[in-house]
């Protein structure tokens, strides 16, 4: 599968970093790889196989999956840093193993100095440069605040053993893939541009030597030292300050001293048979996805069968009206009023599908935001981790584009964000995921900027049943949704199900999106004559979808999509 970026609409994965170049070098691990795995006890699937490893040995060594949540992430940040990040933010949904649930948002947000205005010229139009490349496009990261939330809350390994692991590995470097080389030469122009020529990254690297990252495991272990507040209020944080405020940014002590991660009660619904807890605002993900299931409910997929005209014809109507909901209600809800209950509620979305047709297209022009009474109004990267306590996670995270601003300060060794360009910059003016917004998420100091991202967790006759997520912007929710869909409707493997075609319709643009050579001609034509706009140039790629599976024996299976480096391991 060819990855290739494609601003506007679609996930962009690609290219790589870092350090210093050496030869190919052997890693020792404790678990052994294994890809499209089946496991008795314990996985992680993430986008890299050093860190599904790293996790993977945390478990093996007693931790449980929030430990190996904390280590998986910070080996991301090594070993993928177009999307693993400290300096980026996510979101993470939690299933115990006595079922509780929950969910952490450690969101980036807007600086104190944001204005409304911050991303308009003269003339009040959007410049989207301004709020996707360089300085002023950063958001105040939350990821190194999230994971030690999650450790302080969960974690039963000390810092320093979780930790120490992804030091060495960041001092012994990682050998870098030709789909990571792909990706250096796409942004080097940018990379170029955002740093003007300070980086390592624009060395050139190619597939098969080995990166480094001195910077970055100096920073781990001050980390360890000095805990989250090394980031927020100590060297490190001061560092990131000055280095921001040079290029031009406006983020100052006082923002990175002001940031907290939040627990968030997450959105929960029954679809059939089964109990979805996905994430609640300030990403639109778990609203979205439950919309999305609730409208397809009455509808018998699996007799219409898998990707079939029927099926694409319900699913688009149902995310076209989704999607345009989410355009005008969704917000930070610290800041906005959102009326959850009633847009994921039954009585609101039959009546959203009133006018649907199997015979022809709902125009988007015709579709607006649903009637509420009284309401007033690419790159990202997700793992999915089982422990061997039956704890299941279910963490996105993410830099925005591709590795975020292409700002990379060089001496704490990571990348920063571009999160500002989630927000809203002008109503009714696409963002680089070609997604439209209002006042909901206006830009608002402070205020967490609306996001797409779904980690997700399936309940099945009261037992975790599958985590999944995937980045892709705006396509994250309905990668989510077709996933989830292809094992319960469709009876696919877990596997099976994140590597089959997919396709996306957001409400604007008015066009579904086919990833190209995966979808028969004749059923194109037909939706083509239906009145559906058509798109498979652009995608390349929709989503890169990693989920555990449990088995009816117990067992847990793996899916890591074909079309990244994803790894499933465990044991
Ligand atoms: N930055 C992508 C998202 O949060 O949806």
């Amino acid at each position: 599968m060819k990855i290739k970026s494609i601003r506007h609409l679609f996930y962009i994965p690609l290219l790589i970093l870092s350090f210093s170049c050496k030869t190919n070098t052997e890693i020792k691990q404790e678990v052994e790889p294994v890809v499209g795995l089946v496991t008795q006890k314990a996985m992680v699937v993430s986008a890299r196989e050093e860190a599904s490893k790293i996790g993977a040995d945390i478990m093996k060594k007693g931790g449980n999956a929030f430990d190996a949540m904390v280590g998986t992430a910070m080996a991301l940040a090594v070993t993928y840093p177009v999307a693993g990040n400290l300096g980026g933010g996510g979101f993470m949904v939690y299933r115990k193993a006595n079922g509780e649930t929950g969910a952490l948002d450690y969101r980036e947000k807007g600086p104190l100095a944001a204005t409304k205005d911050m991303y308009l010229d003269d003339n009040g139009d959007f410049i989207p440069k301004k709020s996707q490349l360089g300085a002023m496009a950063v958001g105040v990261p939350g990821t190194v605040a999230g994971i030690f939330e999650v450790h302080k809350k969960f974690g039963t390994l000390p810092i320093e053993d979780i930790l120490t692991p992804v030091v060495q590995l960041a001092k012994r470097g990682f050998v870098i893939t030709k789909k990571q080389e792909k990706r250096f030469v796409h942004y080097n122009d940018l990379f170029y541009e955002a740093n003007e020529d300070t980086i390592p990254i624009l060395r050139g690297y190619k597939a098969n030597d080995t990166l480094k990252n001195i910077k970055l495991a100096e920073t781990l272990e001050r980390i360890i030292k000095n805990g989250a507040a090394e980031l927020y209020k100590g060297e490190s944080g001061q560092k990131l300050v000055d280095f921001i405020q040079s290029k031009g940014g406006i983020i100052t002590m006082a923002d990175l001293a002001k940031y907290e991660a939040k627990w968030r009660k997450p959105v929960q619904f029954r679809y059939k048979n089964l109990n979805i807890t996905s994430m609640s605002p300030p990403s639109s993900g778990g609203v979205c996805l439950a919309q999305i299931m609730k409208m397809i409910e009455p509808h018998d997929l699996s007799s219409y069968g898998h990707n079939t005209l029927k099926t694409i014809q319900v699913i688009t109507e149902a995310e076209r009206r989704a999607y345009a909901d989410r355009s005008f209600y969704l917000g930070d809800p610290d800041f906005v009023k959102i009326p959850v209950d009633t847009l994921i509620s039954e009585s609101y979305l039959s009546d959203r599908m009133l006018d649907f047709s199997f015979d022809k297209a709902t125009l988007s022009s015709d579709i607006n935001c649903g009637i509420i009474p009284g309401y007033e109004s690419d790159e990202t990267t997700h793992y999915s981790i089982v422990d061997q306590f039956g704890n299941a996670i279910s963490v996105t995270t993410t830099l925005n584009g591709a590795y975020g601003s292409k700002l990379y300060v060089p001496e704490l060794g990571f990348f920063l964000n571009n999160e500002m360009d989630d927000f809203s910059a002008k109503p009714g003016v696409p963002n680089m995921f070609g997604l439209t917004g209002a006042e909901a998420n206006a830009i608002v100091p402070e205020k967490r900027m609306l996001s797409s991202m779904t980690p997700t967790i399936v309940e099945k006759d009261g037992k975790f049943w599958m985590s999944v997520g995937t980045p892709g912007g705006s396509t994250i929710i309905t990668s989510v949704l077709q996933t989830i869909l292809n094992v319960s409707e469709f009876g696919m493997t877990m596997q099976d199900a994140v590597n089959a075609p997919r396709f996306h319709h957001q409400w604007l643009p008015d066009v579904v999106v086919f990833e190209p050579e995966s979808f028969d001609n004749d059923l194109l034509d037909s939706l083509r004559k239906k009145g559906y706009q058509i798109n498979e140039e652009d995608s390349k790629i929709i989503g890169k979808v990693d989920g555990i599976l449990a088995l009816p024996d117990g067992r847990l299976e793996g899916g890591a999509d074909k079309r990244g480096d994803d790894t499933a391991i465990g044991f």
